[in-house]
This record gives structure tokens, sequence and C-alpha cells, in this order.
């Protein structure tokens, strides 16, 4: 169950991966933290590249992360960025993380945390950030 000292946890676990950001073209900074169901807490940071268009974000850092080593159920994932010198700003996931999730997480449970700090936070359900979405379930 999503706690409230478990959802600061992935906060502060976002704050800490975005220091390990790749973002050397956009300025932009952004950390994330994975919940998984067993427990595991997956983090990613975005990644750019001199060809800009391999760039990944950081959920999807995570995301990938945590598939890869056999992972695929999520509770909840928290997200901050902000510019390298500056401080955090709400940054909301883009469209292709949100697709990402949608992928493997129920968008009615899956919670995303947005926020600026381990206090100052927000949840919204993936489905609040991507209704009508498109899911393998169209594909059965
Ligand atoms: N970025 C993320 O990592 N996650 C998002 O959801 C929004 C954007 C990254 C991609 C790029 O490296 C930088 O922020 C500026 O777009």
């Amino acid at each position: 169950m999503l706690t409230k000292e478990l959802e600061q946890k992935l906060m502060a676990t976002a704050i800490e991966y975005r220091k390990r950001s790749h973002s050397p073209y956009s300025g932009f900074c952004v950390g994330a933290a994975l919940l998984a169901k067993n427990g595991t807490i997956f983090g990613g940071c975005n990644i750019e590249n001199a060809a800009y268009s391999v760039a990944n974000c950081a959920e999807r850092t995570a995301l990938f992360k945590a598939v890869s080593e056999g992972v695929t159920e999520f509770e909840a994932i928290a997200i901050v960025g902000g510019k390298a010198d500056g401080p955090l700003e709400f940054c909301s996931p883009c469209g292709v993380c949100r697709q990402a999730l949608v992928e493997f997480c129920n968008p009615k449970e899956f919670m995303v945390l947005l926020g600026t700090s381990e206090e100052d936070y927000k949840g919204y359900s993936l489905e609040e950030l991507l209704p009508y979405s498109f899911t393998p379930k169209n594909l059965l």
C-alpha cells in the first residue's frame, strides 16, 4: 500500500536520481522513482544524446530498467524536474512516458506523484493524466 512514508521515499529517490541526469543539451534535469508491487524502487534520470532524438526520459529509464530485470507490476512513480542550475519545478510526464507506463500499469490504480520536494507533491492517477488510453486490452 502506498503510505505517506513511502510516497516521501519515492520523492526523495527521484530527487537523488535527478542528480545523475545527463542533459547537456536542454539543461533540464529530471529524476524518477518507480515503485514496483514487490516493493523494489527503480530510479531513473533523463539521458540526452548529441543526436538529440535519442534522448530518453527519466520515467522510461526507470521503467525499462525494471522491465529488463523481469519486474512488470507497478504501484506508483515520483517525478521531479527543473533546470540544472535552478529550483525544482512542477514536471509532468510527457505523452510518450504516459503511454509507456500504461502498457504495464492499471491506469485507475497507478499513482503519479508530481512536486518539488518530499513535502510538496500531489498524486494523480495515470488515468487522470492519460484518459481514454490505448492499452494492451485493445488488442485482445
Ligand atoms: N524529460 C523527462 O525526462 N521526462 C519528462 O516527462 C519530460 C521531459 C526530459 C527529456 C529531455 O531530456 C528534457 O527533459 C527536456 O525535454
